[in-house]
């Protein structure tokens, strides 16, 4: 299957139209059956094992982070490791709730949410962060945005983990049959849009900067999921 990426409908509705929020409630559900808290939680312990990472709080950032309700469940999981964090939620609407925010400061971890747009912030404005992260992000992007922007986050951060949609005939059965879980109409779109505009093979690590610092690890994950890695050597 060719990469194909489309316009989203999500993208373009306001944040309180009655279908982005319906949608919003979807990606909740559909992270939660795709397993992406727990592949992304043993993503970062593998490559977070470090007496450092537990030493002080990690700077964390999250590029496309919606209602950060994912972050939350990665941050409950990764509390009982230990980890305290100081988060910005990066997205281009701002979706996140207070009850949110109160639940990363119940952990002690403090957040922020920045609503811009992922260029313009790592461009500009954005600190370096320990550990960067995208969910259901990167696929939004053609491969000539796509390496500027991890162009971008390498420059920023140590360690890059991604949990992206795979471009796999499975995937996109599965994306055509999200009626049966009550998906809403701009979710079962957006979905097939997503599959088709996912990841495959090593495409990811293709498009990292080429740089010795740097090993990249790519692989399926899950029955739908394409999990992605870049870390900086010490
Ligand atoms: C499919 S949603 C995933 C949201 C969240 N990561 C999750 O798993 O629920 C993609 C998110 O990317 C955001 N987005 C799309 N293009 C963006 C851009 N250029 N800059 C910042 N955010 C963007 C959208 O607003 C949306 O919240």
């Amino acid at each position: 299957m060719r990469r194909v990426v489309e316009p989203e409908i999500l993208d373009d509705l306001p944040p309180a139209d009655p279908r982005a929020v319906g949608s919003r409630g979807d990606l909740r559900r559909l992270n939660f059956i795709m397993g992406h808290e727990g592949i992304l939680t043993r993503a970062f312990r593998r490559h977070c094992e470090t007496a450092a990472f537990r030493a002080r709080p990690l700077r964390l950032v999250e590029l496309g982070a919606g209602d950060g309700t994912l972050l939350l469940r990665l941050a409950r999981r990764w509390a009982a490791l230990g980890v305290t964090a100081e988060v910005t939620l990066l997205d281009r609407q701002d979706v996140v709730a207070v009850a949110t925010r109160r639940a990363f400061a119940a952990l002690q971890w403090s957040v922020e949410s920045v609503a811009t747009d992922v260029f313009a912030w790592l461009e500009q404005t954005s600190p370096h962060a320990d550990v960067m992260l995208a969910n259901l992000f990167l696929h939004h992007f053609p491969d000539p945005s796509l390496a500027e922007l991890l162009r971008l986050a390498a420059a920023r951060t140590n360690l890059f983990l991604a949990c992206e949609p795979r471009r796999s005939p499975l995937a996109l059965v599965g994306s055509h049959l999200l009626g049966l879980l009550g998906c809403n109409r701009v979710t079962r779109h957006d979905a097939v849009v997503s599959v088709r505009a996912g990841f495959a093979g090593r495409e990811l690590s293709a498009l990292w900067p080429a740089n010795v610092a740097w090993e990249t690890s790519e692989r399926a994950a899950g029955l739908f999921s394409h999990c992605f890695v870049a870390q900086r050597h010490a």
